[in-house]
């Protein structure tokens, strides 16, 4: 069984008061409502990880994340931050690929790939990020761009490695425009994303992996995105500042 994952990406956003703040608001009103096996992932700033976690730390279904590692383990990195560094902070999860990474900070495939690697040895369960942009769907190549980018940044991993990764598909197009894939368009390229999957790993393995969608995900269009059978949860940008919001796409999953 795979998990049921609502992943709130911060981004760089929030004070560390407003941050605190929204962390409490979700424990405080989480703990009434049964999550049962559902994950709830905040993908916090750096600077905002250890406090976030301490937080979250009374309720066992509540992750944070970073939203990035560097490619390098340790060194001369002038504002990195590893992924062992993550570990010993005790973080837990790390989003890798994210397109707002690949555009603004060029960060290829190869730089993704490794950076899995680092993730994975050390123990962080990744959320690895793919998605085309609106030029390359006019084109119909987005199904083989997002081939290209699982097959170059994550499906050098094992069987034993790619199950403690979640795949998520943002198409960029729909990355904090309001303008969200239609449950059709998101229900396609899970399904295919699904394919790949047991192609590369078989039946049971791939069936354990959540594909998560995100993309202008919102209270209003979760439940019937959330409703389609490859589609596991999503990475929720705008939507996941407000607590009242987030909490109504966490009881849609
Ligand atoms: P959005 O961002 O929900 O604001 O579109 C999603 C993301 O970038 O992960």
């Amino acid at each position: 069984m795979r998990n049921r994952i609502a992943a709130a990406n911060w981004k760089m956003n929030l004070t560390l008061d407003e941050a605190c703040a929204l962390a409490g608001t979700l424990v405080e009103t989480l703990k009434s409502i049964d999550l049962g096996g559902k994950q709830v992932i905040l993908a916090t700033p750096y600077l905002y990880l250890s406090t976030v976690a301490d937080i979250i730390k009374s309720n066992k279904n509540i992750f944070v994340a970073a939203q990035d590692c560097s490619e390098h383990l340790s060194g001369a990195y002038t504002g990195e931050v590893s992924a062992t560094m993550l570990y010993s902070a005790g973080i837990t999860h790390v989003i890798i690929g994210h397109s707002e990474r690949r555009t603004y900070h060029q960060e290829k495939d190869e730089a993704l790939k490794t950076k899995v690697e680092n993730a994975l040895t050390n123990n962080l369960k990744v959320i690895f990020c793919c998605g085309e942009q609106l030029s390359h769907r006019e084109q119909m190549k987005h199904f083989n761009l997002i081939e290209g980018q699982l097959w170059h940044g994550l499906f050098h991993l094992d069987e034993t490695q790619i199950i403690n990764c979640a795949i998520a598909y943002e198409p960029v197009w729909a990355i904090g425009t309001g303008v969200t894939a239609s449950p059709a368009q998101a229900a396609e390229m899970h399904s295919f994303i699904r394919k790949l999957l047991i192609e590369k790993y078989g039946e049971s393995t791939a069936n354990e992996i959540s594909i998560l969608y995100g993309g202008s995900c919102n209270e209003k269009n979760a439940a019937e995105l959330f409703s389609n059978t490859d589609i596991d949860g999503g990475l929720i940008g705008g939507a996941s500042l407000k607590a009242d919001s987030f909490i109504k796409i966490i009881q849609s999953l």
